[in-house]
């Protein structure tokens, strides 16, 4: 098969389809692989490092596009990118169709196999694909959270680790899922107070296992959150009801009552937050003060570690696309009822029950669709 990598256009998308070992891995299969001139460039891989294991260089997207049957990419295409897509293409990437009505209709009058990386499942009821960026932001939200505390940033002037003889931050992680956990290992390491609440015991299991009882694993209830919240130095926000907006957990009044430079890095922004005074920010302009609290809010916390992110992707994507490429989209798909899930739109067939609810339009099974 014949794979093209197209550079991302979006403002400021760093991150690549495809790592050079992602390809050489391809290339390894049997398979060709194009990417377009300055593809890595944002994060170090130049075109030699692709021509290094295989690669062909071409000078434009439009070029990839026309000679590619499977287009790998990051971020959903941009309107110039959909109108190059042709029928029976595979488009393999992030998607997020269900508030974007114009990407879906383009999509669907492209005619092309468009699978979504955010709605591709594992057999464990988690989506394997989402997973590496929920690890980078619930990383990153301790760096974020160490830099509010800083006097310069109005926070409280306090190092998270402490040092012998002063008493370290506290930190309160909300949701002790892939962002809970990973923040929580993060704060742990730097030496903080730490405590994670969530409404699932067995998650509260799984982290007072990992810990060994280094970290406090709390049942949240709302009057253990406003204990935690409000004694807290530092709050990480990483709760999900998948599927709807994030409760509002963190009210204005615990704001009120919080700490005077204390910080909140609300990493559920991305479904609207689950601090009531949350609001997104970007990385030109992460922080804002409500009540002398610090609030972080940036909805695309990866992308200030695009290096970090993209090999953390490629781990994710890369057996999904040697399998598409040696079976073909049809046998890949038939043979692998997780990756079908990723099926959203096939052929002009909307194919992800959600996105056709969600923008009013005619649903049809995958399988159906596939069979069609
Ligand atoms: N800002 C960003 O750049 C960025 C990046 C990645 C992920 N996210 C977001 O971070 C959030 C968390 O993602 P995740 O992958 O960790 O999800 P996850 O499903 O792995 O974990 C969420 C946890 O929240 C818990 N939870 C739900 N309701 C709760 C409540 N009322 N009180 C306490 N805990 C509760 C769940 O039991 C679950 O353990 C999502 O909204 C995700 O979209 C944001």
């Amino acid at each position: 098969m014949i794979i093209g990598v197209p550079k991302e256009i979006k403002n400021h998308e760093y991150r690549v389809g495809m790592t050079p070992a992602s390809v050489r891995e391809l290339i390894g299969h049997g398979h060709s692989v194009f990417v377009e001139h300055n593809a890595g460039m944002g994060i170090g891989f130049t075109d030699e490092d692709y021509q290094a294991v295989g690669a062909s260089v071409l000078a434009t997207a439009a070029e990839v596009f026309a000679k590619a049957d499977m287009i790998v990419k990051v971020k959903e295409p941009q309107a110039v990118e959909r109108a190059m897509l042709r029928d029976g293409q595979i488009l393999f990437t992030y998607l997020h169709l269900a508030p974007d009505p114009e990407q879906t209709a383009d999509l669907i009058k492209s005619k092309a196999v468009c699978i979504a990386y955010e709605t591709v499942t594992d057999n464990k009821g988690g989506l394997p694909l989402l997973a590496p960026m929920s690890e980078v932001a619930g990383r990153m939200s301790i760096q974020a959270g160490a830099r509010a505390l800083e006097k310069s940033c109005a926070g409280r002037g306090m190092l998270l680790g402490g040092v012998p003889g002063v008493a370290p931050a506290k930190v309160v992680v909300i949701g002790g899922g892939m962002v809970g956990a990973n923040a929580a290992q993060m704060a742990v390491g730097l030496g903080a107070d730490v405590t994670v609440l969530d409404r699932n015991v067995d998650v509260l299991r799984r982290i007072n296992a990992q810990f060994n009882g280094a970290v406090k694993a709390i049942y949240s209830t709302a009057e253990a959150l406003e204990q935690e919240v409000l004694a807290a130095d530092l709050v990480i926000g990483g709760v999900l009801v998948p599927g709807a907006a994030a409760p509002k957990l963190v009210t204005r009044d615990h704001i009120k009552r919080m700490k005077p430079g204390s910080a909140i890095v609300d990493v559920a922004i991305d479904q609207g937050g689950c601090v009531e005074t949350s609001k997104p920010t970007t990385h030109a302009d992460p922080t804002y003060i409500v009540d002398d609290v610090v609030h972080y809010c940036v909805a695309n916390m990866p992308g200030a570690v695009p290096r970090t992110s993209t090999f953390a992707l490629n781990n994710a994507t890369l057996p999904f696309i040697i399998r598409l490429a040696n079976k073909g989209y049809k046998q890949a798909l038939q043979d692998d009822k997780h990756l079908l899930a990723g099926l959203n739109v096939y052929r002009g067939l909307v194919t992800n029950e959600s996105v056709a609810e969600a923008l009013n339009l005619a649903y049809v099974a995958p399988e159906v669709a596939l069979n069609a």
